[in-house]
């Protein structure tokens, strides 16, 4: 073969008089181009709270991450408050024992999440507290909805989830936030809202949640794993995009004040669309399963877990999210202050 080629005819091909390095060439340059900023503002902590006091549990597929009793979760929210964060959405953790077919804790006003969002409130008035809207931790089959004969049941769903919200707006929420993918509870839920004086709590609706394998730690934390089959009739399906934009358009026409889209970084195209086609904020969930995936890397020594967990963060960011749950928040909280 031959090896000789013209140089000169080359680099007049290379067009390099244009060099884009320019600008990569100090950190200084660099932070004047950067088109994207990740701030501590722009996360949210979620806890996993636990009844009881005093109560701190490791989750072993979430290394670095605890179930906590609402004095610890409140102690918590008062350090996240100090580092900058601003929000903290909240999950409960129940005991076999006050779970049952309908749910039926979940509209307990006197219940663990309506505690807790008191506490947290007294604590840190200044502090957004988001609360899930959904039965599976309550309910003893393990799904989002009511469960007839193994159907996961619509309408029959949206009254318990409307008290669970009501329940939770009452007790200081200041956004509830559906997650359980029924149709029509957007419109439902802000009815309802606005019903019982509630006009000013904002709905957070989980516009785009795909049935997603990334949940996995999350259902281990809460014991909340579906008891038969999955979530896939209720849930999205991973392939689609258009669909995300027709659920995200009804929850637009139904009242939502936030669209979120579920998991994060598999999803980067999904936040994309959504923040290109609605006016409205864009939030994401760099879920459970996301956050072990850089942990388990990072403690196998294979990721460095600020670099990654940083990159990935604002890759959400990049796509159009301003608000991002993630479990990294304290950690991030820490590596962002100037
Ligand atoms: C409840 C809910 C889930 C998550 C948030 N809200 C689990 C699920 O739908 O099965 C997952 C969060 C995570 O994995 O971090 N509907």
């Amino acid at each position: 073969m031959n090896s000789h080629f013209d140089r000169q005819h080359a680099f007049e091909m290379s067009g390099v008089h244009i060099r884009p390095r320019r600008l990569r060439r100090s950190e200084a340059i660099r932070g004047f181009v950067r088109e994207t900023h990740l701030d501590v503002s722009n996360l949210v902590l979620p806890q996993f709270i636990l009844p009881g006091k005093h109560e701190r549990q490791p989750i072993t597929s979430m290394p670095d991450f605890y179930r906590l009793s609402v004095d610890h979760a409140v102690t918590q929210a008062k350090e996240a408050y100090g580092l900058g964060l601003r929000g903290v959405a909240l999950f409960p953790v129940l005991p076999q024992n006050k779970k049952d077919a309908t749910g039926s804790e979940s509209k307990n006003p006197q219940g663990l999440i309506p505690t807790a969002v008191k506490a947290i409130k007294d604590a840190v008035p200044e502090m957004l507290v988001i609360t899930d809207v959904a039965l599976d931790p309550y309910s003893s089959e393990g799904h989002d909805g009511l469960v007839r004969e193994g159907e996961i049941l619509n309408d029959e769903s949206l009254e318990i989830l409307a008290e669970m919200a009501i329940a939770q707006a009452a007790s200081g929420a200041d956004l509830v936030a559906p997650s359980d993918m029924m149709d029509g509870r957007i419109g439902y839920i802000r009815s309802a809202l606005d019903q019982t004086g509630h006009r000013q709590t904002g709905v957070l609706s989980y516009a785009a949640k795909y049935a997603s394998g990334f949940y996995g730690p999350f259902r281990e934390a809460l014991d909340s794993a579906p008891k038969f089959g999955d979530k896939k009739t209720y849930q999205m399906d991973p392939a689609n995009l258009s669909e995300a934009l027709r659920e995200a358009e009804l929850d637009v026409q139904q009242g939502a004040d936030i669209l979120m889209v579920k998991p994060g970084l598999p999803y980067l195209d999904v936040i994309a669309s959504l923040y290109q086609h609605f006016s409205l904020p864009i939030a994401a969930y760099q879920v459970s399963g996301e956050y072990s995936m850089i942990m388990a890397a990072a403690r196998n020594g294979w990721l460095d877990e600020k670099t990654t967990a940083v990159e990935s963060l604002l890759a959400l960011r990049r796509a159009g999210s301003q608000m991002i749950f993630t479990y990294f928040a304290l950690k991030a909280a820490n590596w962002l202050q100037k």
